[in-house]
């Protein structure tokens, strides 16, 4: 049973043209794998709830073009479909974050910042085709049941060597709507550092790099496994093992699935170590490096 969302004006309205629907139905229960699960903070609903769309709905929402070329299509490739922006005023209690997860529990945030500067799409069509019909991800993976791109991405940003880096998730399963800051919260730098340049640079790289796979009170991707505790102990018990982890996971952990990041620079690193170590246990985070070091 569909439940309305939207215009209550565009149901009065003679049937409109394919692609120019105000509004989209939501289904209580899943009734294809390609569905789109939405939840968080949804308009009209309790907090919690969980609803469906399906594709041929999405598809009737007014549609986004562009012709990109990006880590998914590595040729130039037209992508149509639903701005994350539109669902977002269409369903979302708040309209202000978006967070998109994926099957392999990777997920990307997206800010307000983020949304306004980059306008990321919900792929629905690629090169004109339906998804029955799309190419598989360059690492094998396949790319459904849904992918976020973008249209040219221009970074907003850079922290560091780390600049503003294009959220372009493929095997989306999820899409939640919250209010930005209670995402942010839990990986939030304590009180008293905050006036720590070196911990709030690491914070806003590990934000955009770190969170989509390792979590922090029920936010953040799990595909890492790895909690921001785990890894605030990890940087603090043995910081250089933590910088070679960031920079050639390889090297550290045989055949690991973490991509590294070889442009940090070392000061980079460093505001990594930073931050993570504010989030260690106490018992760790108190106890000097060096010293700790010594013991026999
Ligand atoms: C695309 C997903 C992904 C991203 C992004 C990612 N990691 Fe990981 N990370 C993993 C996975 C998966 C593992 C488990 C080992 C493996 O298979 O690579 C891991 C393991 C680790 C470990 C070793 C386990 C531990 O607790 O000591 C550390 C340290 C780590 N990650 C730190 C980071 C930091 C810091 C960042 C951000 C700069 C980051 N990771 C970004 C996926 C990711």
């Amino acid at each position: 049973m569909g439940f309305l969302v939207g215009l209550l004006l565009a149901m009065f309205l003679p049937a409109a043209a394919p692609t120019s629907q105000s509004s989209i139905p939501l289904y209580a229960q899943r009734t294809s794998p390609g569905d789109l699960e939405i939840g968080g903070e949804l308009a009209g609903l309790p907090a919690g709830a969980t609803r469906y769309l399906h594709y041929d709905d999405l598809l009737r929402l007014p549609q986004e073009t562009a012709t990109i070329t990006d880590d998914n299509f590595r040729a130039p490739t037209r992508i149509t479909g639903v701005s994350l922006a539109r669902l977002a005023a269409l369903l979302g209690k708040h309209a202000d974050m978006i967070v998109a997860i994926c099957y392999d529990s990777y997920r990307s945030n997206y800010s307000p910042e983020y949304l306004a500067a980059h306008d990321p799409i919900l792929v629905l069509r690629v090169n004109g085709q339906t998804r029955d019909r799309w190419p598989k991800a360059p690492s094998g993976d396949r790319l459904t049941p849904y992918v976020i791109s973008h249209p040219p991405f221009t970074p907003r940003f850079k922290v560091l060597s780390h600049e503003d880096e294009a959220q372009i998730p493929y095997g989306v399963t999820r899409i939640e709507f919250h209010r930005g800051a209670q995402v942010y919260a839990p990986i939030l730098p304590a009180a008293r550092w905050r006036g720590n340049a070196m911990v709030q640079d690491g914070y806003l790289i590990a934000r955009e790099d770190c969170f989509r796979c390792h979590s922090s009170g029920g936010e953040g991707g799990t595909m890492g496994h790895s909690s921001w505790i785990d890894l605030g102990n990890s940087a603090a018990r043995d910081p250089e093992r933590f910088r070679r982890i960031i920079h050639d996971p390889s090297s550290v952990l045989p055949g690991a699935r973490m991509p590294g990041e070889p442009g940090y620079d070392a000061a980079t690193l460093n505001a990594l170590v930073e931050y993570f170590r504010t989030f260690a246990s106490l018992n760790i985070a108190s106890e000097p490096v060096a010293e700790r070091e010594s013991k026999p």
